[in-house]
Order: structure tokens, then sequence, then C-alpha cells
């Protein structure tokens, strides 16, 4: 692209990240448990305020629920802003993700955007959906672990992007299974030393 394209995109590239930045920073998990009188869910469990945690409150409808919004929210960013152009579709999904992971309400410190990830990929490439859906669906149904199911769908979409050939949507999708990665590393030295909690169990 010429420079004097790039000069007229680049503020819709811009507008489109902190869009997606400002709805994935909503913490559902939070705003759920709070709202349910369950307290701060920061404080039991892995800490996360992820679906995962939310259910080791007991409440199965609260997890489900933040299950639910808090991958809408992914695919909302990239549905709205992808009526600019597909770039602008990319910029507001990394927006969401890093508004997840980092949100500015919580001091930065956010969950580990398995959902959200999730929902972007809905709104980006139904395929990478669907193969999240098989593998997470599928490690969880043999392992109960959520974070391992997580770990595995992490590695296996960006392959299926790649091989697909949404070379754009891959690469994107490479950085934020690297974040994700990143944002499991406890989880990671929890299931390598066997202390994993299993979906389910109460934290
Ligand atoms: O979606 C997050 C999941 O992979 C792990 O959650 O609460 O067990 O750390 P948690």
């Amino acid at each position: 692209p010429d420079p004097i394209s790039w000069q007229i995109a680049l503020p819709y590239l811009i507008g489109a990240l902190l869009f997606g930045y400002l709805l994935g920073s909503i913490p559902f998990g939070l705003i759920l448990t709070r709202m349910a009188g369950l307290g701060d869910v920061r404080k039991i469990g892995s800490g996360n305020i992820g679906a995962t945690n939310v259910l080791r409150t007991g409440n199965r409808k609260l997890a489900a629920l933040t299950l639910l919004l808090d991958a809408l929210k992914g695919t909302a960013a990239v549905l709205l802003a992808g009526m600019y152009g597909p770039d602008q579709a990319v910029a507001a999904g990394l927006g969401a993700f890093l508004g997840h992971l980092f949100p500015i309400w919580l001091g930065f410190k956010g969950g580990k955007g398995v959902a959200t990830y999730l929902g972007i990929l809905v709104g980006l490439a139904w395929q990478g959906a669907l193969v999240f859906a098989i593998v997470w669906l599928s490690t969880a149904a043999i392992t109960r672990f959520s974070s391992l199911a997580a770990l595995l769908a992490a590695i296996c979409v960006p392959a299926t992007l790649y091989f697909l050939g949404f070379v754009q949507i891959a690469q994107l999708f490479l950085l934020l299974s690297l974040l994700v990665f990143i944002k499991h590393r406890a989880n990671i030295v929890r299931l390598m030393t066997g202390k994993e909690t299993q979906i389910g169990a109460k934290g």
C-alpha cells in the first residue's frame, strides 16, 4: 500500500483497536458475580475473572453467562469494526483481546482470554471456531482440565488458519495464542505438577 492510503487507513485502524479495547475490557465475570452477591471472583480458585473460575462459585448459569458475554464482546467488536473493512475487523479483534487481558479498569490485571479468543474467531473465521470447539470440548471431556483444553486449542487454531489460507487472521491468532500461553503460566506449572483443578471442582 502507498503511504497516502496508509495515512487515510491508520486513524480507522487505531479507532477500531480502541473500540475493540473498550468492549474487551468489560470484565463480565467480575460484574456478574458481584451482582449475584457472590463477592469478588478474584479472591477464589485461580483468582481469574473468567468463566472457569466463575464456575468455582458453584453457579453454573453465571459461568455460562460469563462465557457467552466474554465471547460476544469479541464477536461484536470484530463484526462492528468489520463494517469498515477486514483490516479494521482484525484491529478490533486484537483490541478486544488486549482489553480482556489488560483492562484499564482493573489496573491492567484482566483475564486469560479464552472465551474472548473464541468470540473473535467466530467473527473472523468460523472454520477456526469450529476447530477450537472440537479441540476444547474433546480435551475437556477427556481430561476435565479447562486450561489444557484452551492451550491445545490455541496451538491448533493458528495452524488450521494458515493451512486454510487465512494468513492475516492466522498471524493475529498466532499472537493471541502466544498471549494465551503467557497468561496460563501458572496453569502450566500446576498441570505439570499435578495440581491443576478440574472443571467444576470448587475453589
Ligand atoms: O479460560 C481460562 C482457563 O483456561 C483457566 O482458568 O480459572 O482455571 O485459571 P483457571
